[in-house]
């Protein structure tokens, strides 16, 4: 059943939803949850991710904070604790060494009074600039986040404001100070703050939201900020602008990095609703420059599928690993608050690591998945060079079917319109991932992947463009029990897609269509679970 009230778009989520709640409890999908609400989190649900983070129960939307300090990757991010939809907004955190196994650690900064606590970024603060530490030697941690305030007759004022963690995260207080930034616009967040070394200052990146713009502010001591510069509209400016983040990224095949602005739009992206844009250029301290050739034909997409929302960079890596890693939220607003899970709802992506890679004189971002998710791979299976005649080969009879794994193959398209594979394969449904010969594209169709009637949109067929590299096409696929991430020839083309198909469909199969292709090599790992299950 179309349920009008319950996927506002982001925007409108901050102020509507307060509005809209009475009638959000009253729209019932058909499709059930694959729990009851109220069910104890076992980690085992059918549509539970395995390799994916989740809270235990609730509602989460975007990353937030990610940091790393101290051997610990620190993951937060926006949370209810009260409930299963968007509301009473605070920060929970979570903390992993090896960013697959991760450890639940409650809510850090909680909603209070008439103060939600919305997306921000958090910073490890080694030369005490906010004078936030303590006598220990550990640099305090300090979260830099929004502020919204409900105001009396329903408006809202958003600030930026500070917490900070003597303690390696463990307990949060947040600045009596608070806030330390504020603007006319009401719709002013998710500030972004990284440590600029060649100006030895901080610099935050935040939006003011409806007017599609990133402002660029500096501070000596993230307590007083002065404004740099402003940046947009520009690329993508139909929806609303939200959780930008400035970062540098390593260019393939160089010792160079560039400068990335990653901007969020709350609808009109690449696969329909809310997605992530990006856009590659110069910083000097106090302005972002984009690089001409990346305007031109701007927008760039960091992903094609429509899952994929408010990423942001962890801060603080070491320089001797040296990569720019992100995740981003496994979930669109168009849909958020409908997807048939409990107790708990979304997911964030598996951690990726970037790179910039020049095709044809314009830098594109490249993600994969990080290795450290090798750790979880097991009963391997390699398939050798076949030909596909125009039909589908189902590959439980070499070894290979399950709702988690890890696929890597390679394709010659030959004379075949399409080519790829299919996962979540069932009686009646599967998940289409594939090379469109026709169109130079790669694809998700999750048409007919399970459970899709929770709202008119999410049935769709999601294209990334690609051409094959010396006439061929990877595609390296994870598949976990409620969604597929596809890494296309070495992370040029990224799709993201959240599916619930039903728990016995877990067969994978190779396919070609309007013609025979040619596959070179197939291989595949189940990946255990990272919450113990398996
Ligand atoms: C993006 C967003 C942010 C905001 C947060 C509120 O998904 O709308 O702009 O800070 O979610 O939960």
């Amino acid at each position: 059943m179309h349920c009008p009230f319950a996927f506002p778009p982001a925007g409108l989520v901050l102020a509507a939803l307060v509005l809209v709640a009475p009638f959000v409890l009253h729209c019932q999908s058909s499709t059930m949850p694959d729990a009851p609400p109220d069910a104890a989190p076992s980690f085992d649900e059918p549509f539970r991710p395995q390799f994916h983070y989740t809270p235990p129960r609730h509602w989460m939307n975007d990353p937030n904070g990610l940091v790393y300090h101290e051997g610990t990757y620190h993951l937060f991010h926006q949370y209810n604790p009260e409930g299963n939809t968007w509301g009473h907004m605070s920060w929970y955190h979570a903390t992993s060494r090896d960013l697959v196994h991760w450890t639940h650690r409650g809510v850090a900064i909680p909603e209070e009074g008439n103060e939600m606590i919305f997306s921000g970024s958090a910073v490890v603060d080694p030369r005490n600039t906010a004078g936030f530490g303590s006598q220990s030697d550990d640099a305090p941690i300090v979260a830099i986040y929004t502020s919204n305030y409900f105001l009396p007759g329903d408006s809202i004022n958003q600030a930026q404001s500070l917490a900070y963690s003597p303690d390696g995260g463990a307990t949060w207080t947040k600045y009596e100070g608070n806030p330390v930034l504020d603007h006319p616009d009401a719709e002013f967040r998710d500030p972004n703050v990284f440590w600029y070394a060649p100006g030895q200052k901080w610099v935050m990146a935040v939006a003011l939201s409806e007017q599609r713009i990133i402002q660029f502010y500096e501070s000596p001591d993230l307590k007083t900020w002065t404004h740099l510069s402003d940046f947009g509209p520009v690329g993508s400016t139909e929806g609303i602008w939200e959780c930008p983040a400035l970062f540098r990224v390593p260019a393939e095949g160089t010792d160079r990095t560039h400068w990335v602005l990653s901007v969020d739009v709350g609808s009109g992206a690449v696969a329909g609703g809310s997605g992530s844009q990006y856009f590659v250029g110069t910083f000097d301290g106090a302005t972002f420059a984009p690089d001409a050739a990346h305007l031109d034909d701007a927008p760039h997409w960091a992903d094609y599928g429509p899952d994929f929302y408010a990423a942001i960079p962890w801060n603080n890596v070491p320089a001797s690993d040296g990569r720019a890693l992100w995740l981003g939220w496994m979930n669109n607003w168009t849909y958020a608050e409908d997807i048939p899970t409990a107790p708990w709802r979304s997911a964030q992506t598996v951690p990726r690591s970037l790179s910039l890679r020049d095709r044809n004189g314009r830098l594109q971002l490249v993600q994969h998945p990080v290795e450290e998710l090798h750790a979880l791979r097991t009963d391997p299976v390699r398939l050798g060079t076949r030909t596909i005649e125009e039909t589908v080969i189902p590959l439980a009879d070499s070894g290979l079917s399950g709702r988690t794994l890890e696929l890597r193959a390679t394709f010659v398209p030959e004379d075949a319109e399409a080519v790829g594979l299919h996962v979540h394969a069932g009686a009646d449904e599967q998940t289409r991932i594939g090379f469109d010969a026709r169109t130079d594209s790669v694809f998700v169709d999750r048409t007919r992947s399970g459970a899709v009637d929770f709202q008119a949109d999410f049935a769709a067929r999601n294209t990334a463009p690609l051409t094959p590299t010396d006439g061929r096409v990877t595609l390296h696929v994870l598949v976990d029990r409620s969604s597929v991430e596809v890494f296309a020839n070495g992370g040029a083309r990224v799709l993201t897609h959240r599916l619930f198909p039903d728990p016995a469909s877990d067969g994978v199969a190779l396919f070609a269509q309007g013609g025979s292709a040619t596959l070179l090599s197939l291989d595949a790992w189940t990946l255990r679970s990272a919450w113990g299950n398996q």
